[in-house]
């Protein structure tokens, strides 16, 4: 099918943007678009609890209940609630699989989307008032809708997402999302409560120097990761680590860069999760042009065997990616 990619003004809402790209989608159907709408509106709430994280200690000692009327949770929990609450009302997805639910959550049996996500990317940096993110994947259901969800519905390949994307709770907030037409990014105003066009067509630099690794794991690299990072020293690239992937990959993307989380010898898959985490951000750095690799294998190629699968992972501008793993082979 060819890739139209009509020019939207900087500036146009998300609604609008979302509502003036429907024709490209194969499966000519509003349900995507309110899918999308959904995660935006609960990325909204989210975003609003994320700014008081400073303050909830402070409320939760005049009284150990919100506004209401709920008890404070931790927010990655709480996140949780809230976009699986997003999702239930809007009634498209059948089930979602989440970083925070040991199982399968189905939803409406009649929904024809599987929707995986981590609510709260980079959770450590929470209480530090660190960027931290929201990553999301969404799958068309393979079993007719109204029937019961089987393991084939949620574990599909990366390479049969519909739509992946983020939410990055930094300086600004922004939500980023792909449907298979490249990749654009919006920029949150809360006064106004809306979503504008801020980055249209991303594409991340062919090359460039920034690495993001944990490198106090670096002992328990394998070789090839250790002589990459080496190779990354000799050309004095810059080392750039917040820990909070959807912070690290985002500042790639614009920039030009890697971000590696590769095995170590405790975590022989790494530690980041295909399904909630890799997946969307794969789905995401090849449609701007980028790679997303095990080292060994490409991301969107991996068939998922279990829900909270672990995988390593290479991702970033393509030249990077390539160099990274021709020390594999
Ligand atoms: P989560 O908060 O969803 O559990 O994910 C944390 C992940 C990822 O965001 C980050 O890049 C990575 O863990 C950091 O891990 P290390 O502390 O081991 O570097
Ligand atoms: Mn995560
Ligand atoms: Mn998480």
């Amino acid at each position: 099918m060819e890739d139209s990619r009509i020019a939207i003004p900087i500036g146009t809402t998300l609604d609008r943007f979302i509502k003036s790209k429907e024709e490209e989608f194969q499966y000519a159907t509003g349900e995507l678009s309110q899918l999308l709408r959904d995660i935006a509106l609960a990325g909204k709430v989210v975003n609003r609890e994320i700014n008081k994280a400073g303050l909830i200690n402070i409320v939760g000692a005049i009284g150990t209940q919100n506004v209401q009327g709920e008890e404070q949770q931790k927010l990655d929990v709480l996140a949780n609630i809230r976009f699986t609450r997003a999702l239930t009302k809007g009634g498209e997805a059948c089930a979602v699989i989440s970083e925070e639910d040991d199982e399968i959550v189905d939803l409406n049996n009649d929904g024809k989307y599987v929707i995986a996500i981590d609510p709260l990317d980079g959770s450590s940096n929470i209480d530090v008032n660190v960027s931290i993110g929201t990553i999301f994947s969404i799958y068309r259901r393979v079993t007719p809708a109204g029937s019961p969800i089987q393991d084939i519905d949620v574990l599909q390949k990366g390479e049969e997402q519909v739509a992946a994307g983020y939410l990055l709770y930094g300086s600004s907030t922004m939500l980023v999302y792909t449907t298979g037409h490249g990749v654009n990014g919006f920029t949150y105003e809360p006064s106004l409560g809306e979503y504008f066009l801020s980055h249209a067509d991303m594409s991340v630099p062919e090359d460039g120097n920034i690495y993001s690794v944990n490198e106090g794991s670096f002992k328990s690299f394998q070789e090839p990761v250790k002589a990459y990072i080496e190779y990354c020293k000799d050309n004095r690239y810059s080392g750039r680590y917040i820990g909070s992937l959807v912070a690290d990959f985002h500042r790639n993307l614009l920039k030009g860069g890697i971000y590696i989380y590769p095995a170590t010898a405790k975590d022989k898959n790494g530690k980041l999760r295909l399904m909630y985490e890799c997946n969307a951000l794969a789905f995401i750095v090849e449609q701007a042009g980028g790679l997303a690799s095990t080292g060994k294998e490409r991301i969107l190629s991996v068939q998922p065997t279990e829900l909270h699968q672990r995988v390593p992972l290479f991702i970033g501008s393509k030249k990077m990616v390539e160099k990274a793993i021709s020390y594999f082979s």
